[in-house]
């Protein structure tokens, strides 16, 4: 599929006001291997007949799926380590020495992976009752995936441990394996729009936004650390992906060393 620069730049734009991703200049490709199914499937032959459809009626809908192909949802088990083990080793034992229920929010929470190692380390700990553990992403197409909690072999290879493995999967007759129906249970898996501001969640323990915001320019950025910093508790932790930063104008958050690897605290 061709994609004229015209159309790029018309596609680019639309992209970012309605999820913050910012495609850098002659990603064209990238949009056509993404688009290029829904495209056909929807019997068109251009990225500018899709992007009309979606301003005539009923195109909110198709705009949605155009958004959720364009997401990359790459993730894995107990990815970097250090925020699990520094979560179970040292936050949650300081917060429940205040109070024993707490709260965390995974934000842009792909296929699960990153949920539900949190909720592992936490039942490893015996506090996995004591948490209200939320987990959000912008596509439906992951929670779909994340709620029913089926992976492949080939994504538990990424990372998870077969003593884990045994522990809280079970084997479905097709190989796939899904999570426990306790684990699945303990997530509240709902859709939210990163850019939708404010975020109506409530306040949070611990917050985890992870290799989301490397995809968002500088200023959507600011705009939804500073939306995060505001659903902290005081005392409250931000984990941003390790490659991550805050930025110039986000509001000041403490600087904690995990060694590896470090995290936000709220003062
Ligand atoms: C690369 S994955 C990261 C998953 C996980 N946090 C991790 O670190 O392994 C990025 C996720 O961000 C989601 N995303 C992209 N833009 C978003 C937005 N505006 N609001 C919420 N989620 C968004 C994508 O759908 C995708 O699932």
């Amino acid at each position: 599929m061709e994609i004229s620069a015209a159309e790029y730049a018309r596609f680019k734009d639309i992209l970012e006001r309605q999820s913050g991703i910012l495609l850098g200049e002659n990603k064209q490709y990238l949009v056509a291997s993404r688009l290029s199914a829904l495209i056909s499937e929807r019997e068109m032959s251009s990225l500018s007949q899709l992007l009309d459809a979606t301003n005539r009626a009923g195109g909110a809908s198709l705009l949605k799926l155009v958004v959720d192909r364009m997401t990359t949802n790459e993730t894995l088990w107990f990815r970097d380590r250090y925020p699990f083990e520094y979560l179970k080793s040292t936050i949650v034992p300081e917060i429940r020495r205040k109070n024993p229920n707490f709260r965390i929010w995974c934000a842009a929470c792909s296929t699960g992976q990153e949920p539900y190692s949190i909720a592992m380390q936490l039942e490893e700990i015996a506090t996995l009752n004591n948490a209200d553990i939320i987990a959000t992403d912008l596509s439906e197409r992951v929670l779909a995936k994340a709620k029913e909690g089926f992976y492949q072999q080939i994504e538990l290879n990424r990372g998870m441990p077969q003593e884990r493995l045994k522990r809280f999967f079970a084997q479905a007759s097709n190989g796939e394996w899904q999570i426990n129906q306790r684990l699945r249970s303990k997530i509240r898996f709902q859709s939210l729009n990163l850019l939708n501001f404010p975020y109506t969640l409530g306040k949070f323990d611990v917050i985890f936004c992870r290799n989301v915001l490397i995809y968002f320019s500088n200023e959507n950025k600011t705009k939804v650390i500073n939306g995060l910093i505001d659903n902290l508790k005081p005392g409250g932790y931000l984990f941003l992906g390790a490659s991550e930063a805050l930025t110039r104008d986000s509001k000041p958050l403490k600087m904690v060393r995990c060694n590896p690897g470090l995290v936000y605290q709220k003062e």
